[in-house]
């Protein structure tokens, strides 16, 4: 009688084991931590990351948030820029908010940044709330999602779970596309961060709200390609505008002359009416294999809004580091932790 219970018994004592030394009763079963490795490293992410270690996480990122887009609009598309910036360079990391000698941060490239006063007062916030526990990549891609709400985009679920990077190199900064590359480098650069052509188009969209410096488009007015010629691609009444609006390279203009403060798809009839303010820009309209999408945008806002929550999923997944031994949830945004 108790003999028939023998081999089940062996099972259990088998399975046990397996349990706790992590040995796999039958060999050809991935072992479940080998299962993990196997996958990249944004599919864990999770929407809920922070559900029992800090619940109001995102509620507390969204208001602080809205407070300072209301005391000072332009931070919307600051916010979302920073971002853009952030996942460009070593992947969504928050590596862009290091602050220390020599970081990205520090470089010329990144010196139109901004927003970064807004990261570190949620920071300080979620520290006394929920200490060590939200990292500094994860508020900025709520706040980019939260941002782009307020300014009258899409809303989406954010998958969290990013640890922040200790590494940042002011040399790197200059990779980040800063509006005279061609469209096949355009292209290329997102296609290596796992981007393709309709995400390219669709995030260059952002560019429907926020502004730009002249210095990134002056050649296009002046002296493009070192014709002595205004850039051909620019409509001559919107090129005139510029010329008035830009009497030194610092000054501020509009990335949508029509529309600059609302999250819609103006920036995409733009393209189609030569009146897109970088060359980059321009450009998406001017190739075949981006012109399409351009084409499609202007056409059905609902397509760019349902097309922009999945691009900007998809700009957070960017090598991002969720495993164990990578990253660290930073203390400040502006400093690596100490050792
Ligand atoms: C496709 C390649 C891109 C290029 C070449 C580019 C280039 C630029 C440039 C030159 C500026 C103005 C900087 C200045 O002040 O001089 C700018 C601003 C901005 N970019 Fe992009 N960008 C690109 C993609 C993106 C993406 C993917 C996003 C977001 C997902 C983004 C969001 C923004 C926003 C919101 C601003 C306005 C910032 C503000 O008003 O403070 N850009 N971009
Ligand atoms: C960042 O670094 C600059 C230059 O060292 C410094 O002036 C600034 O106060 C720092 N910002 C923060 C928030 O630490
Ligand atoms: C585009 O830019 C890349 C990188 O700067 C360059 O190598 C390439 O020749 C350019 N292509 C065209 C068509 O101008
Ligand atoms: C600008 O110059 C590049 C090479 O220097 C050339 O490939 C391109 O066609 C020129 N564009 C215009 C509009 O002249």
């Amino acid at each position: 009688m108790r003999l028939h219970y023998l081999p089940l018994y062996l099972v259990l004592v088998t399975l046990e084991l397996s349990i706790i030394y992590g040995i796999s009763a039958q060999r050809n079963v991935p072992k479940k931590p080998l299962m993990k490795s196997l996958l990249p490293s944004e599919a864990l992410l999770s929407i809920g990351h922070y559900q029992t270690s800090c619940p109001n996480a995102e509620g507390i990122i969204s208001q602080k948030v809205a407070a300072w887009v209301k005391k000072d609009p332009t931070l919307a598309p600051a916010i979302i820029r920073l971002h853009f910036h952030d996942c460009a360079i070593r992947g969504c990391d928050g590596s862009i908010l290091l602050n220390h000698t020599g970081s990205e941060r520090s470089a010329i490239e990144s010196k139109t940044l901004r927003g970064f006063q807004v990261i570190d007062d949620i920071k300080a916030e979620l520290e006394m709330k929920c200490p060590r526990t939200v990292s500094c990549a994860d508020i900025l891609t709520a706040a980019a999602r939260d941002a782009t709400l307020i300014a009258g985009g899409p809303f989406w679920e954010v998958p969290s779970g990013r640890k922040d990077g200790r590494n940042s190199y002011a040399s790197e900064a200059n990779m980040v596309p800063h509006g005279h590359e061609n469209i096949t480098a355009l292209i290329a650069f997102f296609q290596e961060r796992g981007l393709d052509m309709l995400d390219l188009v669709t995030l260059s969209g952002s560019h429907t709200i926020g502004r730009s410096t002249c210095f990134s488009f002056m050649d296009r007015i002046y002296n493009f390609n070192g014709t002595g010629k205004p850039d051909p691609s620019l409509n001559v009444y919107y090129l005139n505008l510029l010329r008035k609006r830009c009497k030194g390279v610092m000054d501020l203009v509009y990335l949508d002359v029509i529309t600059p403060r609302t999250f819609d798809t103006t920036y995409y009839t733009n393209l189609k009416r030569k009146v897109g303010l970088l060359s980059t820009d321009q450009s998406l309209f001017s190739d075949a294999r981006t012109a399409p999408f351009v084409e499609a945008f202007a056409t059905q806002p609902f397509l760019f809004t349902s097309q922009f929550a999945v691009s900007m999923v998809k700009l957070g997944n960017v090598q991002v580091l969720t495993r164990p031994n990578e990253g660290e949830i930073r203390v400040n945004c502006n400093y690596v932790n100490p050792v």
